[in-house]
């Protein structure tokens, strides 16, 4: 059942990503690569995790934007069109701390009461890590590497730059706590 979801996740992002959006796609295969890369930290949740990585940016498909806030406008995809797992939509809508960009945006209020953030600090933290280490072609950087990147792209004076920068110390405490119990790990 449970790789069930990874797969069926594959498929829907693909769907929406693949065609439409070609980078933000690369993007999505590097994050599913980076949580298949911890899915040791994760016991059962794995594929859960797995299964967010894939899907957490499906809100910037042009199909799915309709509040144009990428985690709110996926989640409630997921929800009405997939009647997709709870913790999984819980995810993708906090995803990266979306809450502080719903904040910039006005939003905070609307995903907060629809979609609670997930009180499983190992599952979000590791979201964190796996979509805050990649590039938007899908390889490998650093949390500081990723976030110089996004205000070079969006422009300083943007919502998302001023969002970033807000969320980048917590950001960095995520990525810090993955890679401190990817080090704790047995070899
Ligand atoms: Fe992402």
């Amino acid at each position: 059942m449970a790789d069930l979801m990874t797969e069926w996740a594959a498929r829907v992002a693909e769907t929406e990503l693949s065609a439409a959006l070609p980078r933000r796609w690369a993007h999505t295969q590097g994050v599913t690569e980076r949580a298949t890369g911890i899915r040791q930290l994760l016991g059962e949740d794995a594929d859960l995790l797995t299964a967010a990585a894939t899907l957490h940016d499906i809100g910037y498909a042009p199909r799915l934007a309709v509040t144009g806030f990428h985690p709110l406008d996926g989640a409630r995809f997921l929800r009405d069109e997939h009647g997709a797992d709870e913790r999984l939509v819980r995810l993708v809508a906090n995803h990266s701390f979306a809450l502080l960009e719903a904040e910039e945006r006005g939003l905070r209020e609307e995903l907060a009461s629809e979609f609670p953030l997930l009180e499983e600090p190992l599952l979000v933290d590791a979201l964190v890590y796996c979509d805050m280490t990649t590039t938007p072609d899908g390889g490998r950087t650093s949390a500081q590497g990723r976030i110089a990147e996004i205000v070079g792209r969006y422009g300083t004076d943007s919502v998302v730059s001023r969002f970033i920068r807000r969320a980048a110390p917590q950001i960095f405490s995520s990525v810090q706590r993955i890679e401190a119990a990817l080090a704790a790990q047995p070899r």
